[in-house]
């Protein structure tokens, strides 16, 4: 009788502690589970933004027709009014404005049209005016100062332009979303020389900053404080991508409230091949 309430006893821990691993089972499978569900809506919301990208592709291809006849109504116009004619600068301003949507859509464009991975030998700083003409208006929007600090004479490097676009794209993208109230964003280009030769660059904003638990979690895909919608968390995961791709390394320092910097070292070319950045018209 002793014996068979002895091993019940223990038949019943048993079952007790398999109950118990059951649970912890049932919970990590819940747990999954809601990852799982998160990742099919990130996979969805990426698939929209891929969709959103193809139709802006096209609305720039189709802006290019309506923008040519523009320009040529504006020319014929012009040639038939008297040089003296006060219209006449109102109708060059209009040119020009149209010349610079020209630019805008061509270079959207040729963004959109992704092939093979082109290296040719870049000037980093003309890269990133490019950038920021392309995001121009989101930052006039939300009232953010860009300040320049480019070194002279800085060297060329061996890289994709089209990459190094996405890459500034994103990264100025993420700054202006840090600063919907204004601030400064700065960016500093300087040669390196610790490790490697290499060029530096250094996009810093005065925004909300990182929170210190997410700093080693924001280039990781996926990882997002924005709201569904607004982003899917794969910005920076693409950047880090691409400066590997180019043997470069990426890092993010920040402090809350204060703001955020983005370090980037690119590799440059052993050949020695000097640019300026002139020609490269800054933004007003
Ligand atoms: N400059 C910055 N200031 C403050 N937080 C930033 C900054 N850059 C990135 N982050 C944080 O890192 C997260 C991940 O950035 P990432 O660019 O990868 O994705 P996202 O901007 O959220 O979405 P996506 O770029 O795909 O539209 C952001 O959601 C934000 O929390
Ligand atoms: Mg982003």
């Amino acid at each position: 009788m002793e014996e068979t309430l002895q091993r019940n006893r223990l038949l019943q821990e048993e079952l007790d502690a398999t109950n118990i691993g059951l649970l912890a089972l049932t919970m990590e499978l819940e747990e999954k589970n809601e990852e799982v569900q998160s990742i099919t809506q990130q996979l969805w919301q990426v698939a929209r933004m891929v969709t959103m990208g193809e139709l802006a592709a096209s609305i720039a291809h189709e802006l290019n027709n309506p923008l040519a006849t523009v320009s040529l109504r504006v020319e014929s116009l012009a040639n038939k009014l008297p040089p003296e004619d006060p219209k006449q600068k109102a109708l060059q301003i209009i040119s020009q404005e149209v010349e610079r949507m020209g630019a805008l859509v061509k270079k959207l464009l040729n963004f959109s049209r992704r092939g093979q991975r082109k290296v040719t030998t870049v000037d980093v700083c003309r890269e990133i005016e490019h950038a920021l003409e392309l995001i121009y208006y989101q930052l006039r929007k939300n009232r953010i100062t860009v300040r320049r600090d480019y070194q002279a004479e800085l060297p060329l490097i061996h890289a994709d332009s089209q990459e190094l676009l996405q890459l500034f794209l994103n990264l100025f993208t993420n700054a202006s979303d840090a600063m919907p109230q204004g601030g400064t964003l700065t960016i500093r280009v300087y040669e390196g020389h610790t490790d490697t030769d290499c060029v530096a660059i250094e996009i810093a904003d005065t925004g909300m900053g990182i929170q210190p638990d997410d700093l080693a979690k924001v280039m990781d895909p996926f990882f997002t404080t924005k709201p569904v919608g607004k982003g899917t968390g794969l910005g920076l995961s693409i950047c880090r991508h691409i400066v590997r791709e180019h043997q470069g390394l990426i890092t993010i320092a920040s402090e809350v409230g204060k703001g955020a910097t983005v370090f980037i070292k690119l590799p440059m070319i052993k050949e020695s091949g000097h640019t300026s950045s002139q020609g490269v018209s800054p933004l007003k």
